[in-house]
């Protein structure tokens, strides 16, 4: 848990599928309330890299996360952005099923599904592979989920996790003491 980091530079070999697939399956024992088990993933590989970064840099134009003065420098930025895009070996797409739109249900739903990439990132990181999890304003923008072949109605996205054998692993950031997030409460009158 200490040790695992958030990866963006990745090396180009691919993680064998099966080992995915195992990490996949371990990262599923998470809670889940109900036995739900939320949680559902589209794995962009190979070719559907760069139509997926297209999709995701033209969510964030629509949105006005990425501002250019001109074509010339929006060119750049897509480019730039493809290169990354392509230079990750698996984007994971995490989303669920919503049931009570935007309701309770929901609520512990997404929960569970967090929790699922949490254990996927712990379980990777034990087998040498980096993890970055991402969300953005781009996992609400409707446009963006009828664009990957989901439904606003129906879909709620939760996150993107890039995936991949490591390039260079970034330094440890340091946590607050953590008895600052702390409360103990014994008293009776409380
Ligand atoms: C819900 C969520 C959203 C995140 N979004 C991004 C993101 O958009 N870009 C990014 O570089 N990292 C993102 N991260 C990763 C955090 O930046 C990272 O976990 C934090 O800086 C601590 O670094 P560490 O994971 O290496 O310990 C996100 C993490 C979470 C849990």
């Amino acid at each position: 848990m200490r040790e695992r980091r958030t990866v963006l530079d990745y090396k180009p070999e691919k993680v064998e599928k099966g080992l995915l697939l195992e990490l996949f399956n371990y990262a599923s024992y998470a809670p889940n309330h109900h036995m739900k088990q939320p949680w559902k993933i589209k794995l962009y590989e190979d070719d559907a890299r760069s139509p997926f970064g297209e999709k995701v840099v033209n969510s964030y134009i629509r949105l006005g996360l990425l501002k250019t003065k001109n074509e010339e420098k929006l060119n750049k930025a897509r480019l730039a952005y493809d290169r990354f895009f392509t230079s990750v070996p698996h984007h994971a797409l995490f989303y669920m099923e919503k049931e009570d739109d935007g309701g309770y249900l929901d609520d512990e739903n997404f929960a569970a599904v967090c929790a699922f990439i949490q254990n996927f990132q712990l379980a990777a990181w034990e087998k040498g592979i980096g993890t970055m999890w991402t969300a953005k304003k781009t996992l609400l923008d409707e446009v963006f989920i009828r664009d990957i072949g989901l439904t606003p109605e129906k879909h709620k996205l939760i996150a993107v996790v890039q995936i991949g054998y490591p390039n260079k692993i970034p330094r440890m950031k340091e946590r607050a003491p953590i008895e600052e997030s702390i409360e103990w409460i014994k008293e009776r009158d409380i």
